[in-house]
């Protein structure tokens, strides 16, 4: 296999953009990927002008209908080996499915698309295509994650019966919109950010933790959408009550309004034996708490397998894939960088004609994307009828 870095190409990313920026460290975290072109910009000499201006060199398009066109001309060690899609929601679908149909793999950030129709498509398409597509739920790339998913589904605390899965944000407890603050302004406006502005943001990342974490799907539910701050069209606090696939319950909740929250994302699991606590502001330890004992504070790199409640076999991949001993905080960026390398493990062999895995347990897949978007069709379906319990649909 060859070890040339592979080429990134970026969707969006210029002037004022928020999360390409920790995309663009991630991808060039091991030294294995690195970013060489970009379409940043809406408006293409802008685009040209801000690629330009990139802290290193990269090969500025004035679209990314130009950056896909191009790549059938280039050498082969120029092209591009995938795109990533850091664009407002309405500008995922587009992208995604001209780089599928030009045959180059995709990862792309959440929520999947604006609407549920635009994901299955994309969902059909990877299928047909047979193409690497990853989708940006940063937070499973934290060592936790994996860790508490491993917990969970080895049934380490028993039966799953309830889950807390929140999300809390204070940042639009104001019409911060109105300032012009670009990440606020796309996010408030339903043709950009998609029916559900809180959930569909936010909301999609703790239904994706939730299931990640279980391997618990939400089969029902019964949902509130409001919207606190005065003149907004889309939810700006959103809360779904939900019956999972064992049987469990679970609480699936966003909030943007609550001040004195920063980005607040937790789970909670309590099983028949145990409950597991974990919140991304604190994405080095996992809390356990079994009854009649003191609680047990896993941090990452300090885990002994055999010690009373792990066995011994704990899985070796997963306790091989911390980056740096424990005690230098791992974080954020490290986060993105574990979703990115693993992604590239399967672009690379995809390229050489190998099994690829893209099934959910490294990083979101487009199932998961397509998933995220049925439950806000359903979450928007539930509150429009008073929080009636309403089924979530199925995926072929
Ligand atoms: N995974 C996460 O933790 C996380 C965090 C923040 C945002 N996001 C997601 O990332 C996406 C971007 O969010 P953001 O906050 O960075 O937005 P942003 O407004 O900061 O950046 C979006 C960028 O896309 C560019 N853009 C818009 N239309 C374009 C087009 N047609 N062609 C090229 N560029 C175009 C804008 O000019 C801007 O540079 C959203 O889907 C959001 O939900 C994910």
């Amino acid at each position: 296999m060859s070890n040339r870095p592979l080429n990134v190409g970026l969707v969006g990313g210029g002037k004022g953009a928020f999360i390409v920026h920790p995309h663009q460290k991630a991808i060039h975290f091991d030294g294995t990927r690195r970013v060489i072109a970009g379409a940043l910009f809406p408006d293409p000499k802008i685009a040209l002008e801000e690629a330009a201006q990139w802290p290193y060199p990269i090969r500025g398009y004035g679209s990314y209908d130009d950056m896909i066109g191009a790549q059938a001309g280039l050498p082969a060690g120029e092209k591009l080996d995938y795109i990533l899609i850091v664009t407002p929601n309405f500008v995922h679908f587009d992208p995604a499915m001209k780089a599928l149909d030009a045959g180059i793999p995709v990862f792309c950030e959440k929520p999947l698309t604006v609407n549920l129709e635009e994901a299955e498509a994309i969902v059909r398409k990877v299928r047909e295509k047979q193409i690497p597509f990853g989708v940006a739920h940063t937070y499973l790339g934290h060592w936790t994650s994996r860790f508490s998913r491993y917990i969970v589904r080895a049934g380490l605390l028993g039966e799953v019966r309830w889950v807390d899965a929140y999300y809390l944000q204070g940042w639009l407890a104001t019409k911060l919109e109105d300032t012009g603050q670009q990440q606020a302004s796309w996010r408030v406006d339903p043709k950009k950010a998609g029916g559900s502005g809180c959930g569909g943001d936010i909301g999609t990342h703790a239904l994706m933790q939730l299931r990640y974490v279980t391997g618990l799907d939400v089969t029902e539910l019964s949902a509130h959408l409001e919207v606190f701050v005065k003149g907004r069209a889309i939810d700006d606090h959103f809360t779904t009550y939900c019956r999972l696939s064992n049987g469990a319950r679970a609480l699936v909740r966003a909030s943007q309004i609550s001040i004195g929250h920063l980005n607040d994302l937790g789970l909670e699991v309590n099983g028949t034996q145990g409950t597991l606590r974990w919140r991304q502001e604190e994405p080095e330890a996992v809390t356990i708490s079994l009854m009649g004992q003191p609680d047990r504070v896993y941090y990452r790199g300090a885990v002994s397998p055999g010690d009373g409640f792990l066995p011994k076999d704990v899985p070796a991949d997963l306790m091989a894939e911390p980056t740096i001993p424990a005690g230098h905080p791992e974080a954020f960026h490290d986060a993105f960088a574990r979703l990115h390398r693993c992604f590239e493990a399967d672009v690379r062999n995809f390229q050489a004609g190998k099994p690829f895995q893209c099934d959910g347990s490294k990083y979101a897949s487009v199932e998961d994307g397509w998933m995220g978007m049925a439950f806000i069709k359903t979450a928007i379906e539930s509150h429009a009828r008073q929080g009636a319990w309403t089924r979530m649909p199925m995926l072929g």
